[in-house]
């Protein structure tokens, strides 16, 4: 089984590229099925959840040509199924995007519905209550989301929680409704504004996307478009606070810095320095972190898809720290493996009470889930001595090339699957 060993202690420093947005791309990737014309999309991420996407619209009739390793074409003028059910389809959250595409393209789809939950129960009653509104009927039943309309037509819809999937799929649905829709209690995160512009560029008429109120006029019918996918917020910040815990000096580029505000306010509460310029942000870290509180909260507030890296971060900061999670209820389970290496955190319920200890140690460990992986690989980059971090799928679901980024910053880290790859690591790490 793959596995990431990493030997920690060295500070990372020089630059790094990062990717585009997958919690952009794959919602973009869905709604370029809504169009019968061919559709170019750039800066597409290389992680298995788009490859997993991509599958899912080719299963259906959709034709996707990979032009690069970041560039692909689409063509969804011969569909030839609305019934999405494949077993990997499952592993994907984001394949509930092809229900909001299908249904406002051909009134019709049938997806089946992401398993068990990882970080939390992750309810789609918005996205339901939003498809009900524009018309559409849903049932949910044999593990499938059914929803099918005579007509779909525009609504007032006021979102009881602020929800990222279930702005955009009502957002889709709506810009081939007839007449007006307004969301109001809109999610205003980044990935929504590149979904709207995307869909804008095919032709729809939506404003107010960035804000709480989105204003949709439907239009008939989509055409063909040439797009470039946002930098990733999350990936970016993740290196960010990669300079932070190995005390470092990285210079993150090809990002959009109004995006990483909220991560940059903390790491200068931390007691990093950070530079922006237009397109990259440098994080020096040349001191002891200090502590300090942190709620997760939907954009512009602290990304709780930041929330494992801060914490890693906070576990190594001089004084007591609180982590508040106000988005998913069980996104902690990593705390455990954090235990192993010699953190001390308390959890009570969505909190996390953390007591600074200066430094992990190296030790086995497993990551729970995709983000909480990632923040292990940075507790373990700023261990002393040797990790193996196992279930690194979870990681490669949403960071292309991670380790071979990290190991351009002067990271210890390899990707081993033999007892060969092992013995070649221990070789080159004396
Ligand atoms: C997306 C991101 C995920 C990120 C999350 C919050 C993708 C593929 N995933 O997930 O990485 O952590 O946004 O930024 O883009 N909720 C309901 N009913 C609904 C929908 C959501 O109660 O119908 C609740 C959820 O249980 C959760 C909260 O709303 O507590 C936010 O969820 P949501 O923003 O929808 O997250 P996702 O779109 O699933």
């Amino acid at each position: 089984m793959e596995q990431y060993v990493i030997k920690g202690g060295n500070p990372l420093v020089g630059e790094v590229e990062i990717g585009g947005a997958k919690n952009a791309a794959l919602p973009i990737l869905a709604a370029a099925i809504m169009t019968d014309d061919t559709v170019h999309i750039d800066n597409l991420p290389d992680v298995r959840d788009i490859n997993v996407m991509l599958g899912a619209m080719e299963s259906i009739g959709t034709l996707v040509h990979r032009e690069g390793r970041h560039y692909v074409t689409i063509n969804a003028a011969n569909i030839s199924s609305l019934v999405v059910d494949n077993e990997n389809v499952k592993k994907i959250r984001a394949s509930y995007y092809l229900i909001g595409a299908l249904l406002g393209k051909y009134k019709h789809a049938e997806v089946t519905l992401p398993g068990g939950c990882d970080i939390g129960c992750r309810a789609i009653d918005q996205h339901i209550k939003g498809f009900r509104a524009l018309g559409a009927e849903v049932v949910v039943e044999h593990g499938m989301i059914r929803t099918r309309a005579e007509r779909l037509v525009g609504s007032h819809i006021y979102m009881d929680v602020v929800s990222v999937g279930a702005t955009i799929n009502v957002m889709m649905v709506a810009a081939m409704a007839e007449g007006k829709t307004i969301i109001e209690n809109a999610a205003k995160e980044p990935h929504v504004v590149d979904v709207a512009n995307f869909l804008n560029s095919m032709g729809a008429n939506i404003k107010g996307a960035g804000t709480d109120v989105i204003r949709i006029k439907g239009v008939p019918s989509l055409h063909k478009s040439d797009y470039t996918i946002i930098p990733d917020q999350i990936e970016a910040g993740t290196f960010m606070f990669a300079a932070a815990v190995t005390r470092g000096d990285v210079t993150v580029r090809n990002v959009i810095p109004k995006h990483l505000e909220s991560i940059t306010a903390k790491l200068l509460e931390l007691g990093c320095e950070v530079q922006e310029e237009d397109d990259c942000v440098r994080v020096v870290c040349s001191r002891e972190l200090r502590h300090t509180h942190v709620k997760t909260l939907p954009y512009p507030g602290f990304p709780t898809d930041m929330q494992p890296q801060i914490t890693v971060a906070l576990g190594l900061a001089s004084g007591t720290s609180i982590v508040t999670e106000s988005i998913f209820e069980n996104r902690f389970k990593y705390v455990d493996e954090l235990t192993r290496m010699g953190a001390n955190i308390k959890v009570e319920g969505n909190t996390a009470i953390i007591d600074g200890v200066g430094r992990y140690t190296g030790a086995g460990i497993s990551a729970p889930d995709l983000r909480a992986g990632a923040a292990l690989v940075l507790a373990a980059l700023s261990a002393e001595g040797e990790s193996h971090l196992d279930n690194i799928h979870y990681i490669q679901r949403g960071y292309e090339d991670f380790h071979l980024k990290l190991q351009g910053l002067g990271a210890q880290i390899h990707l081993v699957d033999t007892e060969q790859d092992y013995s070649n690591f221990r070789m080159m790490t004396g």
